[in-house]
């Protein structure tokens, strides 16, 4: 384990057994719709849900596509600052197709409520959630999520895309960091 971090909440074999499971359930949901001859896009939020989306990207046994948007939500430290602007927009119109959000974590929910607004308004087919963390905080804004990896506590976790300072985004487990780290 890495020296910076307080525990393991999720290890490797953990995170990569549920996200099979998360794929299989997209697989049998999205079936229909591919066999209509409609396609799914997956949509990440950059950067910390790249290392997410591409894991679940490999567990799908349908011929989705891939786009990638960068969003800033926080602000300088590690609260939510509620300013969301987007720093890269997705490659392609997605009118019609039928998007699933892929999130690395749901804390406010600032970014998500903000993104699905701006996607709704482009008309795609259908819009779907899957974020694989959702942190069980009292404010949070409400966010249909349609899959959900795991819930966490309120703590201040890095690794497997998360990060502090631009650190830990490369650890293979979510773990809690410890607070001298960033006290
Ligand atoms: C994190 C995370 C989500 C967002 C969730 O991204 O990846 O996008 O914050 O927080 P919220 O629910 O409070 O809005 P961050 O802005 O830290 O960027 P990163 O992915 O580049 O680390």
């Amino acid at each position: 384990m890495h020296k910076d971090i307080q525990d393991i909440l999720f290890t490797e074999e953990e995170i990569a057994q549920r996200i099979e499971e998360i794929g299989a359930d997209i697989t049998k949901e999205y079936a229909e719709v591919i066999a209509k001859g409609e396609s799914v896009l997956l949509i990440s939020v950059l950067r910390g849900a790249a290392i997410f989306m591409a894991d679940l990207a490999r567990t799908i046994d349908l011929p989705v596509e891939m786009d990638y948007m960068a969003i800033s939500s926080y602000g300088n430290g590690t609260k939510s600052s509620g300013v969301v602007r987007i720093l890269k927009d997705l490659t392609s119109d997605i009118k019609g197709q039928h998007i699933i959000v892929v999130e690395d974590i749901l804390d406010s929910g600032l970014t998500l409520k903000y993104l699905l607004k701006n996607l709704a308004s482009r008309e795609p087919a259908s819009i779907e959630v899957v974020t694989l963390l959702r942190k069980k905080t009292l404010q949070q804004a409400k966010i249909n999520c349609k899959y959900i990896g795991f819930e966490c506590p309120d703590q201040f976790i890095v690794g497997y895309g998360l990060d502090y300072a631009e650190r830990y985004r490369n650890l293979p487990y979510i773990g809690i960091l410890k607070s001298e780290v960033y006290h």
